[in-house]
């Protein structure tokens, strides 16, 4: 067991910039020459409460293209939260079991409950409406790979902006980076939160509110769309909110030559699927990047 490893990653702010280089070498190298057996005799634990499809799959492929082994929630329904147990007794009890877990829970604050209590690194897959450190860390990524840069770039974040964890802490990322200005649009009801647009002030980072998509696309590099969650909305709010923005095939052809459209996924309509096929869409490379970067995230997490 890794005793000297007991670092979380609860917020995109828990990574420093050498880390995300370290982390963003090791994915090159994976890409380049393929997987090391790094993560032999590791065993990780992915705690899923909240559904998910990329993110735990891609932790475990991660986990067992690096040699490691994995257990898994993903019933909720089938541990003793059903019966009562707190988020805090059975991280307590499972981190005893392995070197590592994945947590998804769905309730901000989550990830850094169960650290408090972990005697081993927890990694936090989304908690609530708070963070998503490791999707961030693979949307940098992948905006390295489409633009060749991490900085002096504008990205348009689209729709649910205030609920959806993604953005949240791909702008807290973005923050640390020089000339990245930032494009909030959506209705006013699904505003990016003021504690982040605070922190961005605070930074002198350049950024601006708008509902009007037309009037940036054409000077974005990045176009973020995201996706109504119902989960969070109510029936009325979802109905009248879900169709405001949509990219088609014309929405795209307003982008700047080499500019990108860019998604966590699961989406709904917001994308059509016509404009899968075009230059513009970026979202199931970006998906597919998931998998070697949260793999070089492990590796380095536990071996550093
Ligand atoms: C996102 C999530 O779960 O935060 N999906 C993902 O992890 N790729 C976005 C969503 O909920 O739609």
């Amino acid at each position: 067991m890794n005793t000297n490893t007991m670092r979380h990653l609860i917020s995109i702010t828990d990574l420093t910039t050498n880390d995300i280089n370290a982390i963003f070498q090791r994915t090159d190298q994976i890409l380049h020459d393929g997987f090391q057996p790094t993560l032999a005799h590791t065993v990780i634990a992915t705690l899923f409460f909240e559904p998910s499809t990329r993110t735990r799959l891609s932790f475990e492929t991660g986990i067992l293209r690096s040699g490691g082994r994995v257990i898994s929630v993903t019933d909720p329904a089938a541990t003793s939260t059903t019966k009562g147990e707190t988020l805090e007794d059975t991280v307590r009890v499972i981190s005893s079991y392995v070197d590592a877990i994945v947590l998804r829970y769905p309730e901000a604050g989550a990830a850094s409950r169960a650290a408090i209590v972990s005697t081993v690194p927890v990694i936090n897959a989304g908690d609530g409406t708070g963070e998503h450190p490791t999707q961030s860390l693979y949307d940098l990524y992948t905006i390295r790979q489409a633009l060749g840069r991490t900085d002096h770039f504008h990205i348009v974040c689209l729709g649910n902006l205030k609920y959806y964890r993604a953005t949240r802490s791909l702008v807290r990322l973005l923050a640390r980076y020089p000339n990245v200005t930032m494009t909030f649009v959506s209705a006013p009801e699904l505003a990016m939160k003021t504690d982040i647009l605070d922190e961005l002030t605070q930074q002198g980072i350049n950024y601006q509110v708008t509902t009007n998509l037309t009037s940036v696309l054409p000077t974005a590099d990045v176009v973020y769309q995201t996706r109504m969650q119902k989960e969070w909305l109510s029936d009325t709010e979802y109905q009248r909110l879900k169709d405001q923005y949509i990219i088609t095939p014309s929405v795209a052809a307003q982008m700047k030559p080499g500019a990108i459209i860019m998604h966590a996924l699961p989406r709904v309509n917001e994308i059509s699927p016509t404009v899968d096929s075009l230059p513009q869409a970026y979202y199931f490379k970006q998906a597919a990047l998931g998998m070697p970067v949260r793999a070089a995230l492990l590796q380095y997490w536990l071996q550093t």
